[in-house]
């Protein structure tokens, strides 16, 4: 099926919003591009991302909190703080709202921040964690808040669950494994849904970036809303060349008046 590039939110293809309609069951794979227009930067992009500044075998793997815990404890907050004073943008609402419009809308994400909960969509698979937790080094327990705050001096805090474990957020790190449970779920989202849409994603992480393509191969229509051209856009039939914080509202919006 050939491509499609759209660049004005305005007009929509009547065959994309035909596509929705008839849609039973979605599947979203959200990146960091998702959350850029909330003001937390992405990772990949050139000087402004993330990994354009700080080098991530530094900082996200398991060898870097071995070996200066308090660095990479630091770093943490900084982002967790980052987030924490940062709000939902229209796109996370849209997709929210989006649960309401079709018969099953499943969110896949690989952004930590939480945002897609916090504006409203429920049962998100958060693929590489959630960055306000924190979990034990040595069992993977999750730690209580609390604790977390009346051990705030020390960096990081002490873990409640093991005499040699540290507190760390409880989030995916290179090298690390993704949670067996999650990944499935989403794989069977996947697996089974009409449309896929892809929004603010570089498609350049495993195993996110294979939730797409098996969806593709299960016979799904695709949509990549993204101002680049990437891998997944390529694949996508529909490519909204543009932010998500524009382009899932017009879309959402559009839907929800056909439907009413
Ligand atoms: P990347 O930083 O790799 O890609 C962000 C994408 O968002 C790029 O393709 C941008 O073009 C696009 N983008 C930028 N602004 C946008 C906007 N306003 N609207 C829509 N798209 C926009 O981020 P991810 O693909 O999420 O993993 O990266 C995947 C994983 O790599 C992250 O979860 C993280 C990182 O290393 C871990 O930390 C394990």
């Amino acid at each position: 099926m050939s491509r499609t590039i759209c660049r004005n939110s305005e007009e929509i293809p009547r065959e994309l919003l035909d596509c929705l309609e008839r849609a039973g069951k979605v599947a979203v794979l959200t990146g960091a591009g998702v959350s850029a227009e909330s003001g937390i930067p992405t990772f990949r992009e050139a000087h402004t991302g993330i990994w354009a500044r700080f080098d991530p075998m530094q900082l996200a793997s398991p060898e870097a909190f071995e070996q200066d815990p308090a660095t990479v404890w630091d770093w943490y907050q900084w982002r967790r703080e980052l987030i924490a004073r940062s709000r939902p943008n229209a796109g996370h609402y849209a997709l929210a709202e989006l649960q309401g419009l079709v018969t099953e809308l499943v969110t896949i994400t690989q952004n930590v921040d939480g945002f897609h909960a916090l504006a409203g969509s429920s049962g998100v698979l958060e693929l590489h964690g959630n960055i306000q937790r924190d979990v034990c080094s040595r069992t993977g327990r999750t730690i209580d808040p609390d604790w977390i705050e009346a051990h705030r001096e020390q960096r990081p805090p002490p873990s409640p669950h093991h005499a040699e474990g540290l507190a760390r957020p409880d989030v995916v790190w290179f090298g690390e494994a993704l949670d067996p449970g999650t990944l499935d779920a989403a794989f069977a989202a996947a697996g089974i849904c009409d449309v896929v849409i892809t929004a603010g994603t570089s498609g350049a992480v495993q195993p996110a970036a294979s939730i797409p393509v098996a969806a593709l191969q299960a016979g799904a229509v695709m949509i990549d809303i993204n101002p680049e051209e990437n891998e997944l856009s390529r694949m996508a039939r529909w490519h909204l060349a543009g932010p998500s914080a524009t382009w899932l509202p017009a879309l959402v919006g559009e839907l929800g008046r056909n439907r009413g």
